[in-house]
């Protein structure tokens, strides 16, 4: 823990000199861990393809740095503590000696079912150590693993299989999600009609549930972990083969492919954990994400696993069996450190303090926040109800994109400031840029935030299509990173983040394109052409409002009506047009739910008959969200509109 910033002074120092001397600072951090070969060259970058190669030519594997470095001082000290969605079943711990006994079983398993070195495989699991063991025994043989969160559609699940032609898929029986069980397999059967490449799918037997096994196909977990040895010699990786592949939505329809590549995000992920939770050797960490998500991979596997900490890996949700969950399990666990999202810290300070003040939450020692901005009301129910005002929280920035955290306190060393991400982490280089791309230099600004130098974590490439890439962060600006987020820098130098400012959504820390929502609305036969924006809600952070024009021929027939107002004007009786207008919104949101995921299901759907558009066709969507948010005080310059009109009358069916 020689890399453990412990005081402020410290933090401007290191910070200091990892902005002067970048390689010589990343060198003695990736000094620490065990390489079957160290690099020759420590960073090689431009932004403009682009490309960046942290630690060149060497060579190592990261589960060896995650499990065998650990296991002689260390091999009887939980790795893994989980806690299933049913809160009476018994905690499952496995141990360092433990995991690397598994990870080397499945190791064998997907060597076995004839992955090699640089194959895809893809990860369709539960919340359950087995899908931690299926990510480090994919990276232990170097195959690519591609986590899908088990909350996609079999449609979602397919187009990720297919676009990086994985050859093995690992999933389960069933998965429970609080009173609700998911039949996960048959999802995957509906998915495989259309994935070619998949040759085997290995089935956990999660649920017990009746499934179908594809003779010759599909193979049980189980029957094939017995069959394999429990020790597995890891395969050589260079530093900057890829190790995994996260799918994550952009402004276009179609989700991206960000590749992580071994050494760079092992040493960053490492690092920031290290600092951002202050980890202490007998901490019990506990993230709440999904390991479908980079939280899960950053924060729940490698973080944890690199620093040899004990990390929790919870099954269900926090309002199951009711909204008291963390609390009980933090207690039952004594959890030292949380990271949670605001959307779950808003949801439970929704349920009230019923849930909160039964438990002691003594053991905390420090909270932490991520994937969406946290509104101050929430921060200070955060910091006083669940730290009980002793436990700095620690507001995360980062992406996907990013790796790890990039701009976040370091518990007990930053100053905290309610809502801010406070100030980048050393090696980090944050700029604020105009719509120009000209530097806004001085304090109390506000702006586009940039990077402008690169640090081990960074995204490598898109899969497959490296010129999307260029795009989509270094084509906006310059030599500049671009995150697609809007951003405030105080007097102090303290980043705040506003949220995105492109045609991203973040609902309840969940990533969605507009386009990708619009897409699946389409899909709905009456619907002719729709818009979506996110809009402020309550609990979710961001709410999906979807303006919908339908098909004139369906209107006439009765099957919807754009106009119920005006029909009870009348005074005939409309209750068959609501209903209509009832199961049509019903209808859009099973299929935007069949086709991405419920979590993309449109909050509100307004049935319109024309969108504005500018005389080039492009929808001006500024004008959509501020009706949304329900503030149209100021709708800006509308005059350059093909039909100006279509705004008045979008105002009035959303009754403004
Ligand atoms: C976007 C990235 C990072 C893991 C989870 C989300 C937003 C993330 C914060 C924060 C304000 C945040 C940004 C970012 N975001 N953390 N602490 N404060 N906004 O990863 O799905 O890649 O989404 O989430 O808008 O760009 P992601």
């Amino acid at each position: 823990m020689q890399h453990k910033i412990t005081s402020f002074e410290q933090y401007t120092e290191t910070y200091k000199r990892s902005i002067e001397q970048p390689e010589q600072f990343w060198m003695e951090i990736a000094d620490s861990f065990e390489w079957r070969q160290t690099w020759d060259k420590v960073l090689d970058w431009n932004f403009k393809e682009p490309n960046v190669k942290w630690f060149l030519n060497g060579k190592l594997n990261i589960t060896e740095n995650c499990i065998d470095r650990h296991l002689e001082s260390n091999g009887d000290k939980a790795a893994i503590i989980w806690e299933s969605n049913d809160a009476n079943e018994p905690n499952r711990t496995l141990t360092y000696n433990e995991l690397h006994a598994e990870v080397c079983r499945f190791s064998n398993v997907l060597q076995n079912n004839g992955i090699e070195k640089g194959d895809r495989v893809c990860l369709y699991m539960p919340m359950i150590p087995e899908l931690a063991i299926a990510v480090l025994a994919c990276a232990r043989v170097g195959a690519i693993h591609s986590v899908v969160f088990a909350g996609f559609s079999s449609q979602s699940l397919s187009d990720r299989i297919n676009d990086s032609e994985c050859k093995v898929l690992v999933t389960a029986d069933g998965l429970y999600r609080g009173n609700k069980t998911v039949g996960l397999k048959e999802i995957c059967d509906e998915a495989l009609q259309s994935a070619p490449s998949i040759h085997k799918v290995i089935v956990y037997k999660r649920t017990g549930q009746d499934i179908n096994m594809q003779l010759g196909r599909d193979v049980w977990w189980h029957s094939e972990m017995t069959k394999a040895a429990k020790e597995f010699e890891a395969v050589e990786m260079d530093s900057e083969d890829p190790l995994f592949i996260l799918y994550t939505s952009g402004s276009t329809g179609k989700p991206k492919g960000v590749v992580h590549s071994c050494a760079g995000y092992m040493v960053y992920t490492y690092y920031t954990f290290l600092n951002v939770f202050q980890y202490e050797a007998d901490d019990v960490f506990w993230c709440t994400a999904d390991i479908g998500w980079i939280t899960g991979h950053s924060y729940i596997v490698y973080g944890p696993l690199l620093n040899g900490a004990t990390t929790v890996m919870f099954e269900g949700i926090p309002t199951y069996p009711d909204a008291g969950r963390f609390g009980a399990t933090s207690d039952k666990l004594q959890v030292t450190k949380f990271y949670t999202a605001p959307t779950a810290i808003r949801s439970l300070m929704a349920s009230g303090l019923d849930f909160v003040t039964p438990y002691k939450l003594d053991s905390l020692k420090v909270i932490g926040s991520v994937g969406e901005p946290i509104n101050e009301e929430a921060w200070f129910w955060y910091h006083d109800h669940i730290g009980k005002e002793k436990c700095p929280v620690v507001d995360t920035w980062w992406q996907t994109e990013t790796g790890g955290i990039l701009i976040s306190p370091i518990a007990f060393v930053t100053p905290t400031k309610p809502t801010f991400a406070t100030l980048p982490l050393p090696g980090v280089q944050p700029v604020l840029v105009d719509a120009q791309g000209v530097e806004l230099k001085e304090n109390n600004v506000e702006g586009l935030l940039c990077m402008k130098f690169p640090w081990p974590g960074i995204i490598r490439t898109t899969y497959g299509d490296h010129e999307r890439c260029r795009q989509a962060y270094f084509g906006t600006f310059d030599n500049l990173y671009f995150t697609g987020d809007g951003c405030r820098r105080d007097e102090d130098g303290y980043y705040r983040i506003i949220g995105r400012v492109d045609d991203v959504m973040n609902v309840s820390g969940h990533r969605l394109g507009t386009a990708e929502v619009e897409n699946a609305i389409n899909e709905h036969p009456f619907v002719i052409e729709s818009a979506v924006v996110g809009y402020p809600h309550e609990i979710k952070g961001q709410g999906i409002y979807a303006f919908v024009i339908v098909d004139k021929q369906s209107i006439e027939n009765g099957l919807v009506d754009t106009d119920p107002m005006q029909a009870e004007g009348a005074g005939v009786d409309n209750s068959l047009h609501l209903l209509n207008i009832a199961a049509f919104e019903n209808e859009v949101r099973n299929i935007v739910s069949k086709i991405i995921s419920p979590i993309a299901k449109p909050d509100k759907i307004q049935i319109v008959s024309g969108l504005p558009k500018t005389r080039s066709g492009k929808i001006m969507r500024r004008i959509l969200r501020k009706i949304a948010e329900r503030d149209v005080s100021n709708l800006g310059d509308i005059t350059t509109l093909l039909d100006p009109g279509v705004v008045d009358e979008i105002k009035k069916g959303a009754g403004l």
